[in-house]
């Protein structure tokens, strides 16, 4: 048997490394991994966001062996579609019209619709945002109508079933829309979950919008279920994706074999895609807004805004009308 020499192990102090940064403290669980990002909208306008970057490998395996999913800590490239369509176009559009109708006439036109746009859906409006993560997309919107003295939504809600990120969209629309009064709820998609935590609000929206939210095929059905229970009739679902969900085939097929199965489901819960002859400023024949559109208008755009790349990666936005 051995002996252990107690004597020695009495001189000997244990200090252990203080690994507190890296973890969660007890009061702010998540604030302290978080960065602060700035997105210029134009016009001197900056939204400031608590986020982080990108997401670590550990996050990845989580999410990819269904442990967590830590995707709404960063602002994806299905909200920067997003933005440039709904909320910096507009803006920039509604502060700079003079010099630019005599500088191109279809450049202005063009802008001007993005303009015309985003104020029949949001302002005054009843909207909803579901898979929100930091709030970015929906945010930006309401800063753009802020800035560009437009009216405001009558009503915003944010939401999501993370809690850890409705504390961080909580957070980013205090310090970014300060006393502009808007809800920040848990809202976890598919009919029962919706029915469950939202009885008194279904049907009660007039635009609902998603971004970056089809990474994972499965959420589909219950993404469409929850839009179709919350937006009113008439009213309006915008989705900016990007395809990242795995569909069986072939690489350069995904983009219209994902949004194949988007249309599919839009109209398994009665909803109909909008396109060039409803007034939606996309190509003839196309049910999308692509970045190819805007490219082409050569506009200035804030340095986060790569057009090429959202051109590149297939992102686009596609809206449907509730027809039931
Ligand atoms: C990739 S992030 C996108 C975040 C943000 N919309 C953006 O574009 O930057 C997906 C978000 O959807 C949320 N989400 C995923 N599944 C959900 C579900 N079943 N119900 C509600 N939210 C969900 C996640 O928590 C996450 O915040």
């Amino acid at each position: 048997m051995l002996e252990s020499d107690n004597s020695k192990d009495q001189d000997v102090e244990v200090i252990e490394e203080d690994w507190s940064q890296f973890g969660p403290s007890s009061d702010n669980p998540m604030f302290d991994y978080y960065e602060t990002q700035k997105f210029p909208l134009g016009q001197g306008v900056e939204m400031k966001l608590q986020c982080v970057e990108s997401l670590t490998p550990l996050d990845m395996m989580n999410l990819s062996n269904g442990i967590s999913d830590s995707t709404g800590n960063r602002v994806w490239s299905g909200a920067i579609m997003f933005m440039v369509y709904f909320a910096i176009v507009p803006l920039l559009q509604s502060t700079s019209i003079d010099s630019l109708e005599e500088e191109n006439d279809v450049k202005c036109e063009k802008m001007k619709s993005l303009q015309n746009l985003r104020d029949n859906l949001f302002t005054g409006k009843r909207v909803l945002e579901l898979g929100t993560g930091t709030g970015s997309s929906l945010m930006a919107v309401v800063l753009s109508c802020l800035h560009s003295k437009a009216d405001l939504p009558h009503h915003t809600v944010f939401t999501d079933n993370d809690e850890t990120v409705l504390k961080l969209c909580e957070q980013n629309c205090k310090s970014n829309l300060g006393a502009i009064n808007v809800s920040v709820e848990c809202l976890g998609w598919g009919k029962e979950e919706t029915i469950k935590s939202h009885k008194e609000k279904l049907y009660s929206f007039d635009t609902v919008i998603a971004t970056d939210v089809l990474y994972d095929l499965s959420a589909l059905q219950p993404l469409f279920e929850t839009a179709s229970l919350m937006v009113n009739p008439g009213g309006i679902f915008i989705l900016a994706h990007v395809p990242r969900a795995s569909i069986d085939c072939d690489l350069k097929d995904i983009c219209s074999s994902l949004e194949s199965k988007i249309l599919e489901q839009s109209r398994l819960h009665n909803f109909k895609v909008l396109g060039h002859e409803n007034g939606i400023p996309v190509e003839v024949g196309d049910y999308a807004l692509r970045p190819k559109w805007l490219k082409e208008l050569s506009i200035d755009l804030p340095d986060f805004v790569d057009l090429g790349e959202l051109d590149a990666i297939g992102a686009s936005i596609m809206m449907f009308k509730n027809v039931k």
